[in-house]
């Protein structure tokens, strides 16, 4: 085979593999990649020296067949690809059932990753098909570990993990978004806001997994009775926000599963 890893889409989501695989110093050459759009070839050739394809079969010249493009645009997807190479999908809410029609005789692994596989610090969970044998099954993970720890997942549970690992940067972002705003509204440049709000989400982050605390405990152990932090637990508690946070998981959930049933 000639290359390691062919591409079919060349996004965001290929593009921060490709950088994280690069980070570890995986070879460009090994990769190849193909995407109806000539610019986003360009960039990845340029920015991570990858190789990329004329046309989408020569993807299908590698170890692993990863699918990277929309999950509406899976459909149009045309390749032939032979048994012997591992297909990946990333895309969310396409169940292995679907991607069997698809490719009815292929080893096929299912992955929830997230854009942080382009810093090596994203959870890869995964599922597959029991066309998978054990060494196409340590070729995935021997890949995948670039990005963090993989775990095997039921595929039933691949919906939350959507929720949680697929979408899960996007909601801290817009977490951090909200703290670093409302510390301006109370008089700190955005700079320093953005700077400290980072480092506390950081930092408590590292602090619960290298102490092995649960984050209520530790939560107890900072909140002095009638102090500042008591005053502000008060108010999430009587907006609720621990239940709009069961929603929001819940209802992207709901949308992954309707990607599936579409
Ligand atoms: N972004 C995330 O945080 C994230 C996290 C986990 C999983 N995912 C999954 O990763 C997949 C890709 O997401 P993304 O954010 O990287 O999307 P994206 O940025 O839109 O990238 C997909 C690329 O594939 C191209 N494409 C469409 N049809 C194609 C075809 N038939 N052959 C080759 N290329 C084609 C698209 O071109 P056009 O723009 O012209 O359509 C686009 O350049 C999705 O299925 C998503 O569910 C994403």
């Amino acid at each position: 085979m000639k290359y390691k890893i062919g591409f079919i889409g060349l996004g965001n989501m290929a593009s921060s593999l490709i950088e994280g695989w690069r980070n570890r110093g995986r070879e460009g050459k090994d990769i190849i990649g193909f995407d109806i759009r000539q610019d986003r070839m360009n960039f990845v050739k340029e920015r991570f020296g990858i190789n990329v394809a004329n046309s989408i079969q020569e993807v299908a010249d590698g170890e692993i067949v990863i699918l990277a493009v929309k999950p509406q645009d899976f459909s149009s997807i045309k390749i032939d690809i032979p048994q012997d190479i591992v297909i990946v999908s990333i895309m969310a809410g396409v169940s292995i059932k679907k991607l069997e029609e698809h490719f009815p005789n292929s080893p096929i692994i299912r992955v929830m990753p997230n854009l942080l596989c382009s810093i090596n610090k994203s959870f890869i969970p995964f599922t597959y098909n029991d066309r998978v044998d054990k060494k196409e099954k340590e070729l995935f993970i021997s890949w995948f570990t670039d990005f963090g720890e993989v775990t095997e997942v039921k595929e039933s549970l691949m919906n939350v993990m959507t929720a949680l690992n697929g979408s899960g940067p996007g909601f801290i972002a817009y977490l951090i978004e909200a703290f670093t705003e409302a510390s301006v509204y109370e008089g700190l440049p955005y700079e320093v806001a953005l700077k400290l709000t980072l480092s506390i989400f950081e930092g408590t982050s590292a602090f619960l997994r290298e102490n092995n605390i649960s984050p209520n405990s530790f939560r107890l152990s900072v909140t002095s009775p009638g102090g500042t932090t008591s005053r502000g637990i008060w108010i999430l508690e009587k907006a609720g926000i621990k239940g709009t946070i069961y929603d929001m998981i819940r209802l992207s959930s709901e949308r992954a599963r309707e990607l599936e049933n579409s």
